[in-house]
Formats: structure tokens, C-alpha cells, sequence
């Protein structure tokens, strides 16, 4: 099937969210969390990730901004890291400069040179991924950026997924669905884009009703799998 459109997750597929924690525990007077960022980076990504599924089945949306703060509370608990609001700050601070991965740029070049549509499609709120999209440089080379706040309603609801097909005019047969979630890469199968598994951690494969169509090791694959 030809690919004309490639649709994107954005945090943990472009944008690196552990970058955040590990950036916090680079900096002076920051040593204790040499020890402790990795478990307060995948808390906060967890917990993130499961309050948005929690409020898109209960009906009860907030921005992905809320979420996101939310997530990091409890990951800040956890870790008995809750006693430092100035690192608090700082950690939201660095989630709307994340570092994308190194072969965004060139990957998404190489897709506009070959004639492809190019999106963010993502839970995140308009003003956070404009953050992300302009500390990473890559605006030139996506045709837009979509986020759930148009629906009201979190990935992977199929609401969110419909937004491709009404924004860029096509089937959905002919879309690549990238994401470094497990979750999205299966949910976005059984909406009926082609899809493509960023499993950068070698994580084995979600147990869910569809699986995704292809795996990759990084987004460095990304312009053969459009090219077909
Ligand atoms: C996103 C989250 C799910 O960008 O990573 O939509």
C-alpha cells in the first residue's frame, strides 16, 4: 500500500521524556538524583500515561499539561523527592524544552524530500508541543502538528485518530502511524493506519487484540518503511 502521510507520537517517539529527569540530575546541587532519576523519569511516565487513559474511559479530560503535573506529583512522592518545589519547577520547566531523539531531523527531511505528508499526532496540548517542536527545530519539516484538545478526548481513543483522515484528506490504508508506544502502534492497527513500533528499550510486545505491523529499533528505518 502506498504511504503518502507519516503521523507521529510526539513524547517518547520524536521527543525523549526521560530527558527531563536526567537533565534535573546533571545540573549543581543536584547530586541526589544521580541515583534516583531513572525511577522518577519512568514513575512520572507511567503515571502520566495512566491518568490519560483513566480520564479518556471515565470521561473526565483535562489537558495533557494537567496530567503531565499530575503524573510527576506522584512520581515525586514516590521517590521521596516531594520536600523540593524548586525541582518541581524545574523538571516542568525542562518537559516543554525535551531533546529530540538524534535522527528526528534528519528523518523528517529525508520524508519531505520524498513527498510525504508529515504530522504530530499527539495527546499533548497545543502550547506544549509548540514548546517541543521549536526547541527540537524541526517546524520546517512537519506539515502540522494535532493534538487531542481538538476532541477533547485522550489516545487511543479512534476520535483522535480521525483527526489524520480530516486534516490531510486521505484513507487511512495509506498512512504510517509512528509511535514508540506499545499501546498506540496497536491501537492505531486496529484503526487501520499501517503502523510502525519505536522500541528503543527491546520491551516485549503489549498483549492487546492487534499488534503492530512493523518493529524498529530507532526512527532511523522510518524513510524505507514510507518509501514501500
Ligand atoms: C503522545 C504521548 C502518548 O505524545 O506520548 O501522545
Amino acid at each position: 500500500m502506498t504511504i503518502t502521510t507519516c503521523i507521529f507520537d510526539a513524547y517518547g517517539t520524536l521527543f525523549d521524556v526521560a530527558a527531563a529527569a536526567r537533565q534535573a540530575a546533571a545540573e549543581p546541587g543536584r547530586e541526589n538524583l544521580a541515583e534516583s532519576w531513572p525511577a522518577l523519569a519512568e514513575h512520572w511516565r507511567l503515571k502520566q500515561l495512566q491518568y490519560s487513559w483513566l480520564r479518556a474511559v471515565t470521561g473526565a479530560h483535562d489537558s495533557f499539561w494537567t496530567v503531565t503535573q499530575d503524573g510527576l506529583d506522584w512520581a515525586l512522592e514516590k521517590t521521596d523527592l516531594d520536600g523540593d518545589p524548586e525541582l518541581r519547577e524545574r523538571l516542568l520547566a525542562l518537559y516543554w524544552e525535551l531533546q529530540c531523539y538524534p535522527e528526528v531531523p534528519k528523518m523528517l527531511h529525508a520524508l519531505k524530500e520524498a513527498g510525504k505528508a508529515t504530522a504530530i499526532l499527539s495527546n499533548g496540548s497545543p502550547d506544549m508541543l509548540d514548546g517541543a517542536v521549536r526547541s527540537a527545530g524541526i517546524a520546517d519539516v512537519l506539515d502540522d502538528v494535532l493534538s487531542v484538545e481538538s476532541v477533547g478526548v485522550f489516545k487511543p481513543h479512534a476520535t483522535v485518530y480521525d483527526l489524520v483522515e480530516k486534516r490531510f484528506g486521505c484513507d487511512r490504508s495509506h498512512v504510517l502511524f509512528v509511535s514508540s508506544n506499545g499501546w498506540d502502534a496497536a491501537a492505531a492497527t486496529g484503526y487501520g493506519f499501517t503502523t510502525a513500533w519505536v522500541n528503543r528499550a527491546g520491551d516485549p510486545v503489549d498483549r492487546l487484540p492487534w499488534t503492530p505491523d512493523h518493529v524498529l529499533a530507532d526512527l532511523a528505518g522510518i524513510t524505507d518503511l514510507a518509501a514501500g
